[in-house]
């Protein structure tokens, strides 16, 4: 039918333009030009993300759910002036998913109307045709290193652990030397490598061989002293008692043996569904009321309604004074 070329292919020959805004200079920059865009990282998320632009390395961030995976890959692309391109995994994934396909209604229609059939081709010509750009369909990993694209993306390849295993060997090409072989069509390389953030919630864990091309951060739940910054960024409206109290109460659930402990997500809406409500400060009613906002799970809600928020709320505003906080 038709041969495999060779050679590597560049789709276009445009060459990279240098409109995207520097990488950041220190650990320190990358933190200040973060939480400019209301991104507040850890000194150690900060740094990670700092060596993984300079060193040209995909970040690979796991961690609890809601604590901001998928927001930095957002928030890097707006700080670079970056396109953002998002893969969002799922059990099945595979290559037509993430990369590309053969558009075949179109190749169908172009052989019934004998398109690429002009007089002189032969039957090896009219093949080629067939499969040549036209007729691709470009998924986010090929237009992640897509050579015509004026500046390289951020690619965010999230929650890679909800992907088969299977598909991560395809990721190491495309990590390891930000290309894709198309056995019609042949290679396709990035001009310059896209910034990729890759993100998993461990469901399970995740190849050693695709961890190894990446630079690696465990995010954690945040500090308090963090989460207090996190919330005035993100909710910047809520009195700074409220806040305090909002931010000490989640910090005492994470302690308690719940099935799915609430993230900065729900730090965040509970804070806007409690301001939606008036509240100026915590008390057991108001937290039994809005508890679907934080917990998700009947059993959890089961665990912190009733009593045990005016215990768990007692609690929290003795260690708020001892701390002095409250008077
Ligand atoms: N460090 C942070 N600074 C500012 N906002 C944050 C931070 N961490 C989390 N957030 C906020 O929490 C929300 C949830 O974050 P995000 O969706 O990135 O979490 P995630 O870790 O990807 O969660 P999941 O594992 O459930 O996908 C974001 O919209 C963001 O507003
Ligand atoms: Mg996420």
């Amino acid at each position: 039918m038709h041969g495999t070329p060779s050679v590597s292919l560049r789709l276009s020959s445009r060459p990279f333009t240098h409109s995207r805004m520097t990488f950041p200079s220190s650990i320190d920059d990358t933190q200040q030009r973060l939480q400019a865009l209301d991104y507040v990282p850890s000194r150690e998320l900060a740094a990670t993300v700092f060596l993984a632009l300079k060193l040209q390395r995909p970040l690979f961030l796991e961690g609890e759910p809601g604590t901001g995976k998928t927001e930095i890959a957002k928030v890097l692309a707006q700080m670079l002036g970056r396109p953002l391109i998002r893969l969002q995994c799922y059990e099945g994934l595979d290559m037509a998913g993430a990369a590309y396909e053969w558009n075949y209604a179109r190749q169908m229609m172009a052989i019934k109307l004998g398109e690429g059939s002009a007089p002189g081709l032969n039957t090896e010509a009219r093949a080629q045709e067939l499969f040549s750009e036209r007729y691709l369909i470009k998924r986010a990993l090929l237009q992640a290193i897509d050579p015509s694209q004026p500046v390289a993306p951020v690619l965010l390849i999230d929650e890679l652990d909800r992907a088969d295993e299977p598909f991560e060997a395809f990721l190491l090409e495309v990590l390891s030397d930000y290309q894709i072989t198309i056995p019609e069509l042949g290679t396709i390389r990035a001009a310059t490598p896209p910034i990729v953030v890759l993100t998993s919630n461990r469901t399970r864990e995740i190849h050693d061989a695709v961890k190894r091309r990446c630079l690696y951060h465990w995010v954690d739940f945040p500090t308090l002293q963090r989460e207090l910054v996190i919330l005035e960024r993100r909710v910047p409206d809520a009195p700074k008692a409220l806040a305090r109290e909002i931010v000490a109460f989640i910090h005492r659930l994470r302690q308690l043996d719940l099935y799915k402990l609430p993230g900065v997500a729900e730090t965040i809406e509970w804070t806007r569904a409690l301001l939606a409500l008036d509240a100026v400060v915590l008390d057991p009613e108001l937290i039994s009321q809005t508890l679907g906002v934080l917990l998700k799970y009947q059993d959890d809600i089961a665990k912190v309604s009733g009593s045990e928020a005016s215990k768990l709320l007692n609690e929290v505003r003795d260690t708020l004074r001892a701390a002095g906080f409250m008077g």
